[in-house]
């Protein structure tokens, strides 16, 4: 962790339990991540997310897409972005798509957690249990998680980590969800820390993570 810097403004847009918030918001808290959790966002008023967000004095809204276009709805999110100085934009377990003002005004600073190997199993109609439906029904012998980039495609931007997981005879889309989301936690909170640290450089579709200060004193 580099503390050298100034911390980075973290915003977590979620629409649900937001178990990889939490996973985020504890490792800020465990000094893991060099940043803060400025804001969070739902388009999901009854998003679990909020209160925990809430509980750790987090600032914390429902934008309702019912009161905006799709288009007036990604410019209400970019003032309130804005207006908090976020630096890094974070969708966990978040079911809207990001318009391209949003990309543009943060190039290479949103990421996104997919619950299975990207490109395996992600796509339009590919979130939560239905992506773990989709890879048991498959029959494949190994899932596991990817955090990416987002770009203006669904899923396509470019992978920062991946992990997989075995998937066993027995599994069930709710058993390989299980196996699955603590490793979404573990890779989503070290892509958010390195973000932090400025150790992600992209080039085309390839990321690579850079040394860190403790790697290069011991060169
Ligand atoms: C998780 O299964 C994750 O794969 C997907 O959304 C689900 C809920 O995540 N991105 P969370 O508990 O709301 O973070």
């Amino acid at each position: 962790m580099n503390t050298a810097q100034p911390k980075k403004n973290i915003a977590v847009l979620i629409s649900g339990s937001g178990s990889n918030l939490q996973s985020i918001i504890n490792a800020v808290d465990e000094k893991k991540i060099h940043g803060t959790v400025a804001l969070v966002v739902s388009n999901n008023a009854q998003a679990f997310g909020l209160k925990r967000a809430e509980q750790h004095g987090i600032p914390a809204l429902h934008l309702s897409p019912a009161q905006y276009s799709d288009e007036q709805y990604d410019l209400k999110l970019l003032e309130l972005l804005h207006t908090a100085h976020i630096d890094l934009v974070v969708l966990a377990g978040y079911l809207k798509k990001i318009g391209a003002p949003l990309l543009t005004a943060f190039n290479h600073a949103v990421i996104n957690i997919h619950p299975s190997l990207i490109p395996s199993f992600c796509g339009k109609g590919f979130y939560g249990r239905h992506v773990h439906e989709a890879a048991v029904a498959y029959g494949v012998r190994v899932s596991g998680a990817t955090v990416h980039f987002v770009d203006t495609g669904m899923d396509t931007g470019p992978i920062i980590l991946q992990k997989s997981v075995p998937v066993l005879a027995s599994d069930t889309a709710h058993t390989l969800a299980d196996r699955v989301l603590p490793i979404e936690h573990e890779l989503l909170t070290r892509a958010v820390s390195l973000f932090c640290d400025d150790r992600l450089r992209v080039t085309d579709r390839r990321v690579t993570i850079l040394p860190s200060a403790a790697d290069k004193t011991s060169e």
